[in-house]
């Protein structure tokens, strides 16, 4: 067996400068991360940021072209079936053959992928469960609600009981209490003692979902690390102020010694500040009225994952395809 031992023991994907290019377009620009044994490992990222193409070469859809991608284990270039052997895949569009019964569908795979009768008849009956369709065993698929749809497609990229699952925006186009119920399908799937490797674009999915988080954008991992570490990095509070004159009041409050950073926003400034933000918030006020500056709008908030990503990429995700644009003012070291 051509196998190549992960760098860690607990590692179950080990992804080295992967690279790759369509055309002379490059989508992926030298990704390295590495997905525990065991994980809810999200890639969060917006449109064309590179996660499907990520994915595919997991897969073994795409061919790698640069850098290294080890699977449960296995070469995704020297060992391709075993790769596919040991992964269950959700994709993006949902890929259901239409004119099959959600059994039929299920034995089906089973059925591809040489399982013995009883034990694919049997995983249908423990997937069907899992992701409560046994009700809807004998409907066809095609009338089934777009939620039921993406439930199925889990239950059918686990028929093998992969090490672990690929899903690729599983919630994309779910209405939110769906795609909450969708998300305790996925953390029941990962409890069974699956790994799962999901991508996304929004913010709250990978923040409550996942165990780690990589935001990606033009082909690049920025961060990885728990909802909590990223959050952690922008300090311990944020303040928002709106003021009669931002210019100045960023130039007087960039040297208190509580602020950690400091940005302008075109419609106020954002302080992060590495204390309590109700004990920083009088200094801020007496430092601003004491230069004549008049504050209009005082907001202080805990960071949350979509500050993380505007800092991180210096932009909102609804601001696709933009360049970043962003003013930002380093006052200490980033971490
Ligand atoms: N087959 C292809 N041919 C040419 N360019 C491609 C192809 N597939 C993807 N791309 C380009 O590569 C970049 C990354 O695409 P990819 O599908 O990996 O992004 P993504 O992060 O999955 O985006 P989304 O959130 O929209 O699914 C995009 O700019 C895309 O236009
Ligand atoms: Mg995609």
């Amino acid at each position: 067996m051509a196998e190549t031992a992960p760098h860690r023991d607990d590692a179950i994907i080990v992804v080295e400068n992967l690279e790759h290019s369509y055309g002379s377009f490059r989508a992926v620009d030298g990704i390295s991360f590495t997905v525990k044994k065991g994980e809810i490992f999200s890639f969060l990222g917006p449109n064309g940021a590179g996660k499907s193409t990520v994915i595919n070469i997991l897969i073994t859809l795409l061919s790698l072209q640069k850098g290294k991608a080890i699977v449960a284990g296995y070469d995704v270039t020297g060992d391709a079936q075993k790769v596919r052997e040991s992964i269950g895949i959700v994709f993006q569009d949902i890929t259901l053959d239409r004119d099959m019964t959600v059994w039929e569908l299920l034995e089906f795979h089973g059925r591809l992928y040489d399982m013995p009768v009883k034990e694919r008849r049997d995983r249908i009956d423990e997937l069907l469960k899992l992701v409560q369709l046994e009700a809807k065993r004998d409907e066809l698929s095609k009338r089934l609600s777009g939620g039921m749809k993406r439930r199925l497609e889990i239950a059918r990229g686990l028929m093998t009981r992969p090490q672990v699952l690929f899903l690729d925006e599983p919630t994309i186009g779910l209405d939110p209490q769906t795609r909450m119920r969708m998300w305790e399908y996925i953390k029941g799937v990962n409890r069974e003692g699956t790994t799962i490797f999901l991508t996304t674009h929004y913010m709250d999915e990978a923040d409550q979902l996942s165990d780690r988080i990589s935001i990606i954008d033009y082909g690049k991992i920025i961060i990885t690390g728990t909802s909590w570490e990223l959050k952690n990095t922008l300090g311990r509070d944020l303040i928002y102020l709106k003021t009669d004159n931002n210019a100045n009041a960023l130039r007087l409050l960039e040297h208190l010694p509580a602020v950690r950073e400091i940005t302008e926003k075109s419609k106020g400034i954002v302080l992060m500040v590495n204390e309590d933000g109700t004990k920083v918030l009088p200094g801020i006020i007496d430092t601003l009225r004491n230069d004549g500056i008049e504050i209009s709008t005082i907001n202080l908030k805990k960071p949350t994952m979509d500050d993380v990503f505007v800092f991180y990429t210096g932009r909102e995700l609804r601001d696709e395809g933009q360049a970043p644009a962003r003013a930002m003012f380093l006052r200490a070291g980033r971490r």
